[in-house]
């Protein structure tokens, strides 16, 4: 009996101890939510950097080519990353970003000034928001979608590994081209929506997408995701990014030369499901932060709200930031979000959050005033 179940257990030891040697956590990892005891093991598997100098503005800031030699347009090899954000996503099938999509906050900077002319602190602001909640702390990395569910008896959850997919901290509901995630599939390239941007497109911009449209579909997706969605959450973040995100395309994704701020449909494609610049294709002609979102929004104002007991119970929700009450839009990001993923940090990662929320601060306007908050104190 013994001889016989003795090969039997040798094997099945040296298998669970290859299991466990075989797993190692992400570089990229969001370490968010994560439970002490995980940290605890994930931890001392990573080389921990210091957040290095976030980019400050374009020294040249006007128009110029992009779609160059240097990059040209890839099509994804296996093991690449592309997530629910076209901008990034184009940016790094053309290496502007590293094209396996995945990058440090200072990258994703410095790529989404030189490749569309985003303004500093909006870029700033998005970055590092999208950073605290998604990326790795540690070791300043962020992935710009997600990744292959990570199994093993020492795996610490799919959750952790989702990078820019992970839904309610960052990404959100109501997307142009992209599903609820209550549906399945946050991030992927949703060909039915896509028609229905080229429809509103032609219905309400002559087949260009405008302000116009961008109001319009909006509306829209708001409608049936209220309709359809009994999760649908259209609370801050998620009401700032939806509107910013909407205006968007005719800021970034029109060629600088263009003197109508409308974009094809043609290039509508290109940039939403190929991931690829248009062809001789020159950037803004200069840098552009949130402008143009209250012309979204103002057609068909809504509180931020979400269904509380299924579909169509849309309620507004006071305890939200909206574009009455800006400030809080930081306030409950830092202490309600990023306090709820990070209740107790303690060294290198309560250092690198002080850091980064430091950052983060730095993003908001002076104009709005807002109180800066030390959750986890200064250094
Ligand atoms: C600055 C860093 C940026 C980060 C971290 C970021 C991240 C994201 C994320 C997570 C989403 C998904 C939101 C959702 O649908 O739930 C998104 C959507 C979007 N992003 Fe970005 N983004 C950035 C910059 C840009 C830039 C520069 C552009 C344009 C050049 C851009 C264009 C868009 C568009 C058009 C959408 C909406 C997609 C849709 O609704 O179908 N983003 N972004």
């Amino acid at each position: 009996m013994l001889s016989k179940s003795f090969p039997t257990l040798l094997t099945l030891v040296f298998a669970l101890s290859h299991i466990s040697t075989v797993f190692t956590f992400p570089v990229y990892g969001s370490l968010a939510g994560l439970s002490e005891r995980e940290l605890d093991a994930i931890l001392p598997t990573l080389t921990s950097t210091k957040p290095g100098t976030t980019p400050g503005p374009l020294k040249y800031n006007g128009t110029k080519l992009i779609y160059d030699k240097d990059h040209l347009w890839n099509p994804i090899k296996p093991g690449d990353i592309r997530g629910p954000c076209p901008g990034l996503n184009t940016l790094a099938s053309h290496g502007y970003l590293p094209r396996n999509g995945i990058a440090t906050p200072a990258q994703i900077i410095n790529a989404v000034q030189e490749g569309f002319n985003m303004e500093n602190r909006a870029a700033r602001f998005v970055t590092y928001a999208a950073f605290l909640v998604d990326g790795n702390l540690v070791t300043d990395l962020l992935s710009i979608g997600g990744k292959t569910k990570l199994t093993g008896p020492d795996s610490p959850g799919p959750a952790s590994i989702a990078g820019l997919n992970t839904h309610a901290v960052f990404e959100g509901d109501a997307s142009m081209t992209r599903a609820d995630d209550f549906f399945g599939d946050n991030h992927s390239f949703n060909q039915t929506l896509f028609d229905q941007f080229v429809d509103f497109s032609k219905r309400f911009g002559g087949g260009l997408y405008n302000f116009t449209v961008a109001a319009e579909l909006r509306h829209q997706r708001i409608k049936e995701s209220i309709a359809t969605n009994p999760k649908f959450d259209f609370t801050s973040p998620r009401f700032f990014t939806a509107y910013a995100e909407s205006t968007f395309p005719v800021h970034f994704f029109v060629d600088g030369r263009n003197p109508v701020r409308a974009l094809s449909m043609e290039n509508a494609t290109l940039f939403f499901r190929d991931m690829r610049f248009p062809f001789d294709f020159h950037r803004a002609a200069e840098p552009i932060g949130p402008d143009g979102i209250r012309e979204v929004f103002a057609p068909y104002p809504i509180k931020a709200g979400k269904n509380i007991n299924g579909i169509n119970t849309y309620t507004p929700d006071p305890t939200s930031a909206d574009f009455d009450t800006f400030c809080m839009l930081y306030t409950n990001f830092v202490t309600k979000t990023v306090g709820g993923l990070y209740p107790n940090p303690m060294g290198i990662l309560r250092t690198n959050l002080i850091i980064n929320l430091k950052t983060l601060y730095g993003g908001l306007s002076p104009t709005a005033n807002c109180t800066e908050l030390f959750p986890y104190g200064k250094l």
